[in-house]
């Protein structure tokens, strides 16, 4: 690719560089000169608007499309196609990702001292996570520069989305996994679409470093969340929330952290949506991360953000099991431009707070389950009113990480002996499946007993 810029209908997008402000060519990752990460803008914009069109133009188009019936308006991504960079369209793989719900969680209010609690359920995209709206602007652009293969190294739902995009337009792909520390159901996922899957004996961030190489030696698309037009995917999911609060925003997004681009995403998004005019003031977008696997809750409190503290990540949401992310620093800015925060959660508040989702019929992955135990830290702490609007972004779907939720429910998940309080607290939720006689009586048994 030699133009520096894809034109978008009547605007034109270029990638910049977030450390030294250089634009760059539109199929790199890294600046050339201070290889700090790429972003896209819209320059166009700032005369015109999106697509020409004005704020209450383009919520009335958006909204309009939902009842198309061409596969691109369909889209929850590409229905917002005025805010992203151009593809052709005979070149766009959409397996209508996106048009997410958000649910009420009344109990899980309850349970973190707030009044009402909101979830953006990001897992009930195709392949079971947030990964797709990402992708299908990613995977189109490697379809439309002529790519013929695409990579990714992951920890499980880039790579089954990754895999699923690109079998649906006919590029061949390749998946570096961390061997054995990604769930069972996402690596079949990969399989199942036709990937080829190298587990390695390694870490996340070793497989990483690995793809990084492979990807400079050969004619390989890298679809890792450093890719920029992931990100511009993965903003329309805000853009989404927005429209689905009627354009009010919340008082706080509170996002799971792992290698931070969803939370730059959706920041980008919010920063995009108060310049044209869509919103005046700005949620407060705050990133929880799991105890074991906290690079950016460290580099905030022993930097100050300074310097990335990279760690050797360990944590049963495997999701995020992410030592060294690498776009803490537009995470920091987003963290910074709204007013949000971080913080860190434990192993059992993790599996606590994802038995309590589950508990409300919506469910989700542990990586997910973060937010809801980040939250009941946040208002104790005071930095969350019981007041306030809250809406938590669950990114990956229950079905994702079954194993964890049966040794939960039977009682296997803490090999370790946890203290004697939280013993008791995760007893509560509980639910082991119970073994009977084929009896009618032994049922009848049980469920008088049930009433009690
Ligand atoms: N939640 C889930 C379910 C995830 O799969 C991930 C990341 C995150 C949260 C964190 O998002 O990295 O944008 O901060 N999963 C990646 C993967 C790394 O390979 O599937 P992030």
């Amino acid at each position: 690719m030699s133009e520096q810029a894809t034109k978008t209908g009547t605007s034109i997008s270029m990638l910049r560089c977030i450390g030294c402000g250089r634009t760059a060519l539109a199929d790199r990752f890294r600046c050339e000169h201070c290889r700090d990460l790429l972003e896209i803008i819209y320059p166009g914009w700032d005369e015109r608007g999106p697509g020409g069109l004005s704020s209450a133009a383009l919520k009335q188009l958006w909204r309009n499309r939902r009842s198309s019936l061409d596969p691109v308006d369909q889209s929850g991504v590409w229905r917002f196609r005025e805010i992203l960079p151009e593809i052709s369209s005979h070149k766009i793989i959409t397996i209508r990702e996106g048009n997410t719900p958000v649910y009420e969680l009344p109990h899980c209010a309850k349970s973190a001292g707030m009044k009402q609690l909101f979830a953006k359920h990001q897992g009930m995209n195709p392949t079971g996570s947030f990964k797709d709206t990402g992708m299908t602007v990613a995977a189109s652009f490697a379809r439309h520069a002529g790519y013929r293969w695409v990579a990714c190294a992951s920890t499980g739902n880039t790579s089954a989305s990754m895999a699923a995009y690109a079998a649906r337009g006919g590029l061949h792909s390749l998946v570096l996994i961390p061997d054995g520390k990604i769930s069972w159901s996402k690596l079949s996922q990969s399989l199942d679409y036709g990937a080829i899957t190298c587990q390695l004996k390694t870490d996340f961030d070793g497989c990483v470093r690995v793809l990084n190489e492979v990807v400079e030696r050969m004619p390989v698309y890298l679809l890792n969340s450093v890719n920029p037009y992931r990100v511009e995917g993965q903003k329309t999911a805000a853009f989404e929330l927005l429209e689905q609060f009627d354009w009010q925003p919340p008082d706080h997004i509170i996002v799971p952290g792992g290698n931070l681009a969803n939370s730059s995403a959706i920041g980008k998004a919010l920063r995009e949506m108060k310049q044209l005019g869509f919103i005046s003031q700005l949620p407060k977008v705050s990133v929880i991360q799991a105890e074991g696997a906290n690079p950016l809750v460290r580099t905030i409190r022993e930097t100050s953000g300074e310097k990335l503290v990279p760690v050797h990540a360990e944590t049963m949401a495997t999701a995020i099991r992410i030592g060294n992310p690498a776009s803490w620093k537009k995470a920091l800015r987003v963290i910074r431009e709204t007013g949000g925060t971080v913080e860190q959660v434990s192993e059992v508040e993790i599996a606590v707070a994802k038995a309590e989702i589950g508990a409300e019929g919506i469910g989700c992955e542990p990586a997910s389950a973060v937010t809801l135990a980040g939250l009941k830290k946040l208002v104790k702490s005071g930095f969350v009113k019981a007041n306030e609007s809250v809406v938590l972004v669950l990114t990956g779907h229950l079905l994702k990480d079954s194993e964890f939720t049966l040794k939960f429910h039977r009682g296997d998940l803490f090999t370790g002996t946890p203290q004697q309080s939280e013993a008791e607290v995760v007893k509560t939720h509980q639910r082991a499946p119970l073994v009977l006689e084929p009896s009618v009586d032994a049922v009848i048994a049980l469920l008088q007993s049930a009433e009690k």
